[in-house]
Formats: structure tokens, C-alpha cells, sequence
């Protein structure tokens, strides 16, 4: 949630520090702040706002210094403040610290401190108390002082902390917040994410959950919980820096929609032979595991839960497993039946949410198999997973979720198909059937992408509504789920998606004259239903879109407008139904003057619960 930089090196660190925190935007955020050791002592500057607003202010002072850490904040304990943006200092002013997570025993922490060492807090946050407790142990030797401070904490932590009798050195700690560390030739940087040192550094350090590293000009040292050095491959980041850019779309919304045809290629054809076979080489699951597997969770947020649903669908279908699909603040907290014989797939773009990770350790500790799809190379989820699939979408900076989505969807019909295969329970024409119409999924997406003149007509006519509902049948619910999601959270339209059938048991009262509602109408099996559906709330007035397969000339008998996506078969109709809904939403949040790659309140991983 909140984003962390932290450099020591020859150049000045107040520029790479506030360059990578505007790379670190698209995470969310409320306040910015910036520590530098300057002439012996810590300077600390940090507002309420965007980070151009600490720019400006830093701007006539002409910092200039060699070692200094970096914040931007996300609210969690404490509003949108001055006092409370990191970094934090203690009393004397000769420590400051950046912090992303929470503390989840800070309120007794606060009070120890208050009332053994008499601490004056001059914030509300959960952050303060470790700069305080640090101070409080500080000797002469600042690692000493974090470690035995870390052992007193419980939570979730990525920090990074400096010291004004100590200027030739930072110190990070990772606990379930991520935390990367750029190696360059005489300086080194912590950040929170890769974008914030692509423009110094290729090489990073992958820094593991109860790691301490300390840093300096010099090199990097990397620590477990023993205080034990450990030793640590470099991972080369293969990002060119523009992937993380615009590329000369208007926001980066648009290019990631516009990535979908490359992202699902690349994921798909990856894994396929030249006979169509499939391949994953991050998932080692055998026909005797298979077998011994009796119940399968599928579970994640958000979008990625939606991508759940699909894969529900395609796992059930193909391989004929039973699948529970859940969202992961729940499962959590539900006691689910979990044991040796339970697959447990976690599905996480940013691999990072918390919600997400806590389900997946639950899953671990009762004994069950876990496999990932995730988006972020060496995030906390694939870092702790038995089994790994990786969704090549590249880096998705807008917070709405679309690139990573659909080859989500594409990975999700992977896994089904390759345990298909491996149970022998799918017939050999079909398989090639699946995986021939999966391999012209990129051109389809593209034709769409070509054609979206009636979808900003649609846009235009429907911009102005207060409310939207997105209904659908069988598989078209979970895109019906997605399309209301990614409308109201870039759009700030309320609304709301519902299986088509559900629309009598109470819903139908809401639908009056001019009412919004796009009817996702993909399966043929299910059309006629469908189409009574649409009868149904025309009769009460609403505007409906219809999204059906080209050559439907049914539905536009009855609907207000109709987008067509190339025909297919019913099966892989997700992911081409998904992209007029990703570009609607996007135009009529564009329409409403809304701030599209970062929503107000939202962020684009959600490390907190
Ligand atoms: C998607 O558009 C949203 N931004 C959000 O629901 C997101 O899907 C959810 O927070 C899960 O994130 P993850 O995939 O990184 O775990």
C-alpha cells in the first residue's frame, strides 16, 4: 500500500529518492515525505498530498546529500496528515524511519514507551512506535538497535531507517511487506517495487520474508533472524523502462487493455509445444497427486476473484474436479476444510495482498498443496506457493485490473486443461478444439480493440447515470461480476451486477425509465433466457446493451444497442466479453473527469487487511 525508497551512493539522493517515488505513485497514496542526512543532522520534510507537492516545497532549499529514505503513504492508523506521513523521526531527530504495513501490537507498544521512557508521540500512527523503540534500544550500533526492536514488534513491516551518527549506512527489515534492494556501482537503494530503481539499476536483491540487509556505498549485506549473513542471488529485471511508461496512450489503463492481445499470447503460446501439448514449468503436479487431490479452493480479491469464477467453470468442465471458489477476507475466517488432499489456488496480480497471502499461509499450515497465479515475479505469494504460474502481462501500474485479468483467465484454462491431460479424463478432439480456440484469442481481442467506436458512443449516452447493472447467465456472471467492478471503481457509478435469473427475486424493483443495463448474453445454450431477461427490464423502461457473439442478429431485436464480440465457442467467451467492458468503463470514467489509473481511496495492492 504505502511505498518505500531509500538510497546511499554519489549521486544526490533527494533526486533518485523523489523519482522513485513517482514511479511508487500508482500504489496509492495520501502524503509523501523525504528524510536526508545533511551536514550531520537529519533533515525531514513531509506533507499532506501528492509527491509534486513535496517537490515544490523542496525545491528552493537545493538539497543536496548522499543518504537519505523516501515515503508515500496510504492511510491506515491515523488520517491524510502532515505529523502523520512518514518519515518518522525520534525526540532528538537523530533517527528517521519509512514504514509500509501495520503494527499490530502498537497500541501497547505506544503505551510502554509512554510510561517506562516517558516518549512524547507526535503522531496518530502505528509507525512512530518503531522509531521510538529503535531509539530506545540505540547503542552505537543501529543494526543492533533494529533487530532487537523487530523482535519486540508483531505485524506486518517493510522499513528502512537511517541514522545522522551512523551516515554511511541504511537499514531495511522485510516481514510480509515487500521489500527489493537495486545494486549499482557505489550506491545501493531499497524500494518497495522494481519500477522505482529501473532507471539506476537491473540487479536486485529479493529480499525474504525476517531479512535484515544493511546497506551501504559499498555493498549489500543480507541477514536472517539469527543476525546469520545469508547469501542471495541477483534476479535481473528484464523490464525495458518504458514498459512501465505510457507509451503514448493517455493512461496507462489504456495501454494495459491495449497490452491484452500480447499479454495472452505470450502466456499462452509459452506453454504450448508445437503439437498444442502443454508445458508449465513452475507447476509439478502429478497424476498421483492428482489423485490423491478431493477438494480444490480457488481464492483471491477483486478481480482476481472474478478470474476465480471463470476458473471454477473450466476446471469443473475440463477436469471434472470439484471447485470452491472464495474471497479471501472470508475463507480466512471460515475454518474451511483444508487437509493434505486439498489443492489451494491463490490467484494475485500484484501477489502482495494481504488478505490473499494470510488465506494461502492458512491453507500451508492445514496441510494443503498450493498452487499461484500471480503476476509479480518474486512477490511474496510466488515466493511462498509449492507451485507457480506466472501470468506474463508485464507490469500493471493502473490500479483497475485488465491485462492481468484476462491472462489470469488464460492461465486458469491452462491449469484446467493440463489436469484434464493428466487425469485422462478429456477427449482428444476437443482438447484441440480448446486449445486452438485459446490460440486465437490474441487476434480476436485485437479486432475488438480495433472496433470501439460504438463503445464510446455507448459511453457518451450513458456517462451521466448515477447507476448501472450488469446482468448474465452461467459462465457470463463472472464477467458480469468484473465489468460492474472495473465500471465503479474508475467511474464512481454505483454499480452492480446480478445473475440474470435473480433479477425477479427482488432487483427488477430498482429498473425504471433510463435505467443503465448492459445484458451479457455469450452463451448460446442460454440465449433464450437471455432475451426474456431483456424483455423483462425493457418493459420497465431501461437502456440495454447486449454483448453477444457476432452473427446474433436476434438480440438486437430487442436490445438498445448491441457490442459484438468475433464468434467463438461458449467455453472461452470470457475473455473476449471482458474487453468492451474494460474500454466502457474507461471511457466513461474519462467522460466523467475521473482520475483513472488511481481511483480515489483505492491502491493498487492492498497489503492491509
Ligand atoms: C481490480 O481492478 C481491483 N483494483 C482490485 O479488486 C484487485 O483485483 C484486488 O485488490 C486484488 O489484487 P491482487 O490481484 O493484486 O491480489
Amino acid at each position: 500500500m504505502c511505498g518505500i525508497v531509500g538510497y546511499i551512493g554519489n549521486k544526490n539522493a533527494c533526486d533518485v529518492i523523489l523519482d522513485g517515488l513517482n514511479k511508487l505513485e500508482y500504489r496509492g497514496y495520501d502524503s509523501s515525505g523525504i528524510a536526508l542526512n545533511m551536514n550531520g543532522k537529519i533533515e525531514v520534510h513531509k506533507y499532506k498530498g501528492r509527491i509534486k507537492n513535496l517537490i515544490e516545497k523542496l525545491a528552493p532549499l537545493g538539497c543536496n546529500s548522499q543518504l537519505g529514505i523516501g515515503h508515500t503513504r496510504w492511510a491506515t492508523h491515523g488520517a491524510p496528515s502532515d505529523k502523520n506521513a512518514h518519515p518518522h523521526s525520534n525526540e532528538s531527530g537523530s533517527i528517521a524511519l519509512v514504514h509500509n504495513g501495520i503494527i499490530e501490537n502498537y497500541v501497547q507498544l505506544r503505551e510502554w514507551l509512554i510510561k517506562e521512557y516517558n516518549v512524547n508521540f507526535k503522531s496518530e500512527t502505528d509507525t512512530e512506535v518503531i522509531v521510538h523503540l529503535i531509539d530506545h534500544f540505540y547503542e552505537g550500533d543501529l543494526l543492533d538497535a533494529v533487530y532487537k526492536s523487530i523482535a519486540k514488534m508483531k505485524g506486518a513491516y517493510a522499513i528502512g531507517v537511517i541514522c545522522s551518527h551512523e551516515p554511511d549506512k541504511i537499514v531495511a527489515v522485510r516481514k510480509d511487506s515487500p521489500l527489493i534492494v537495486g545494486l549499482g556501482e557505489d550506491e545501493n537503494i531499497i524500494a518497495s517495487d522494481i519500477p522505482a530503481l529501473l532507471k539506476y539499476t537491473r540487479k536486485v536483491y529479493l529480499i525474504n520474508n525476517d531479512e535484515v540487509v544493511l546497506l551501504t556505498k559499498e555493498g549489500v549485506k543480507i541477514f536472517n533472524e539469527n543476525r546469520e549473513q545469508v547469501q542471495r542471488d541477483i534476479f535481473h529485471v528484464t523490464w525495458d523502462a518504458e514498459a512501465a511508461e505510457k507509451e503514448g496512450y493517455e493512461h496507462f489503463m489504456l495501454k494495459e487493455i491495449n497490452e491484452q492481445p500480447k499479454g495472452i499470447d505470450v502466456t499462452l503460446n509459452r506453454r504450448l509445444d508445437e503439437n498444442g501439448r502443454i508445458s508449465l514449468d513452475g507447476i509439478q503436479i502429478t497424476k498421483e497427486d492428482l489423485e490423491k487431490i478431493n477438494k480444490v479452493y480457488i481464492v483471491a480479491c477483486g478481480t482476481a476473484y472474478h478470474a476465480g469464477l471463470v476458473g471454477k467453470f473450466a476446471i469443473e468442465k475440463f477436469a471434472q474436479i470439484p471447485v470452491d471458489v472464495d474471497i479471501a477476507s472470508e475463507f480466512r475466517y471460515r475454518e474451511p476444510f483444508i487437509d493434505e488432499n486439498t489443492l489451494f489456488i491463490a490467484i494475485s496480480q500484484s501477489g502482495e495482498t494481504l488478505d490473499t497471502l494470510a488465506a494461502l499461509r492458512e491453507a500451508k499450515r492445514r496441510g494443503a498443496r498450493v498452487l499461484t497465479i500471480v503476476n509479480v515475479v518474486g512477490s511474496s505469494v510466488a515466493r511462498e506457493s509449492d507451485d507457480v504460474f506466472y501470468t506474463w502481462a508485464g507490469p500493471e501500474i493502473a490500479v483497475a485490473s485488465t491485462k492481468a485479468y484476462t491472462t489470469q483467465l488464460i492461465s486458469m484454462y491452462l491449469i484446467a486443461l493440463h489436469m484434464a491431460v493428466t487425469k485422462n479424463v478429456i477427449k482428444q478432439d476437443y482438447y484441440d478444439l480448446l486449445i486452438s480456440e485459446l490460440k486465437a484469442l490474441p487476434a480476436k481481442v485485437e479486432k475488438i480493440l480495433e472496433n470501439t467506436d460504438t463503445i464510446q458512443e455507448i459511453a457518451k449516452l450513458n456517462f451521466e447515470k448515477q447507476h448501472a447493472f450488469f446482468i448474465g447467465r452461467g459462465i457470463d456472471v463472472a464477467v458480469a461480476l468484473e465489468a460492474s467492478l472495473k465500471l465503479k471503481e474508475i467511474s464512481y457509478i454505483n454499480s452492480f451486477a446480478i445473475a440474470a435469473g435473480e433479477l425477479k427475486h427482488g432487483t427488477i424493483a430498482l429498473i425504471e425509465e433510463g435505467t443503465f443495463l448492459t445484458a451479457i448474453a455469450t452463451q448460446d445454450h442460454l440465449f433464450e433466457k437471455m432475451l426474456s431477461n431483456i424483455q423483462e427490464v425493457k418493459a420497465r423502461g431501461a437502456f440495454v446493451l447486449g454483448v453477444a457473439k457476432e452473427g446474433n442478429k436476434q438480440i438486437e431485436q430487442q436490445a438498445n444497442k448491441v457490442i459484438y464480440i468475433p464468434d467463438c465457442i461458449d467455453e472461452v467467451t470470457p475473455i473476449l466479453s471482458v474487453v468492451p467492458m474494460q474500454l466502457l468503463a474507461y471511457y466513461m470514467s474519462v467522460l466523467r473527469g475521473c482520475d483513472v489509473d488511481k481511483p480515489k481511496n483505492l491502491a493498487k495492492s492492498v497489503t492491509v487487511e
